[in-house]
């Protein structure tokens, strides 16, 4: 039996399997299993409340999901599936209450990766997964974060290399008559526009559909995180060197000095590259016992969805250190 018919037995004896995707790795359950969605939650530390993604392995399935389509939500899933693009939809009756954190809507999602595609057309039916992190943690992208996250509390983990994408997929609400974006992603809300014909909206805390991946505290390092324009990074690095302090950077440039209490991870320039990068970058970062880690700060449009992400795990990196500096960040939002 090869690692996807295994894979395809544990997800049809209602166990965990950890699989890859283009954006982060997913930890898989049969979406169609009450007991088997459970684990999920219970595998993350998850509140029952958070909805799930059901990835399903091609357009045809989108019916036994989702109900009173548009063509403008059916022309999207042909655009851009497979792809890094969740359509959140008006739910099927039978739609588990745990996928849909009791919602009328279902998140639907084709990842574009070798490997679930293959699962998923192995399993023949939709799999829900969330990212394969704790919850509140960093979302991994390589089975190695997987297997420092969860461990045991797996079945399964298949490999499929570090993740081309680097960031979760972007979520797009098409189940009512507005089209907006309720998490940025790397496929931009301009690309999306620009295929509509029309600017979707950007989500604000009035929009009635909970996201809870959209909470501030996501993503984030043990290490407090703080987001700096470049040029106010040598200013706040000669502070911490002032106080004896250890501190990571992560920068599209190289240190312009090297000292033993900077630990500098130059990353890519590019959006893309830097998106790839990110999560294995922070992973790193926070793993060296560092004070604070300083981010540069993303600037324009092609970052937005970095941008969110960074803004996030600074949020969330001062929950967890309740770091003066990192609130006041928080409060910014
Ligand atoms: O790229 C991704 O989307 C990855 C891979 C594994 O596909 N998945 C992922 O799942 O990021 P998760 O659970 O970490 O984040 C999914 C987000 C959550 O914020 C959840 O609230 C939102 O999708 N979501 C799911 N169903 C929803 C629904 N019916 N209405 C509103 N938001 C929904
Ligand atoms: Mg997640």
């Amino acid at each position: 039996m090869n690692d996807i018919q295994r894979a395809v037995e544990l997800l049809r004896a209602g166990e965990l399997v950890a699989f890859p995707t283009e954006t982060v790795y997913g930890l898989g359950a049969d979406a169609r299993n009450p007991a088997a969605v459970a684990k999920i939650f219970a595998a993350k530390g998850r509140p029952a409340d958070h909805p799930l993604i059901v990835h399903i392995p091609d357009a045809t399935h989108l019916d036994r999901w989702a109900r009173d389509i548009s063509p403008a939500a059916r022309a999207l899933a042909e655009k851009f599936w497979p792809g890094p693009l969740t359509l959140i939809l008006k739910r099927q009756p039978a739609v588990l209450d745990a996928i849909t954190g009791g919602q009328d809507t279902v998140g639907l999602r084709i990842p574009n990766h070798p490997v679930a595609l293959e699962l998923l057309k192995a399993f023949d039916g939709g799999i829900a997964a969330p990212s394969a992190n704790r919850f509140g943690r960093i979302s991994p992208t390589t089975a190695q974060h997987v297997r420092d996250d969860l461990g045991d509390a797996v079945a399964m983990i298949l490999d499929g290399g570090p993740c081309a994408v680097g960031i979760e997929s972007t979520i797009v609400d098409m189940s009512g008559p507005r089209t907006t974006v309720l998490r940025p992603g790397m496929l931009s809300a301009y690309e999306i526009g620009h295929f509509l014909g029309r600017m979707p909206a950007e989500a604000t805390g009035a929009s009635p559909v909970r996201t809870p991946g959209t909470l501030e505290a996501h993503y984030a390092p043990e290490t407090p995180l703080l987001v700096m324009p470049n040029d106010s990074l040598p200013i706040v690095l000669r502070d911490a060197l002032v106080k004896q302090e250890r501190v990571a950077v992560l920068a599209t440039f190289p240190a312009p000095f090297a000292h033993p209490l900077i630990e500098w991870q130059v990353a890519p320039a590019d959006p893309a590259g830097f998106a790839h990068d990110l999560y294995a970058n922070l992973r790193l970062l926070d793993s060296l016992g560092c004070v604070r880690i300083f981010v540069e700060k993303p600037v324009g449009q092609p970052w937005q969805a970095i941008a969110d992400r960074l803004q996030r795990a600074a949020a969330g990196s001062s929950v967890k250190s309740a770091h003066p500096a990192n609130q006041k960040e928080e409060t910014r939002q």
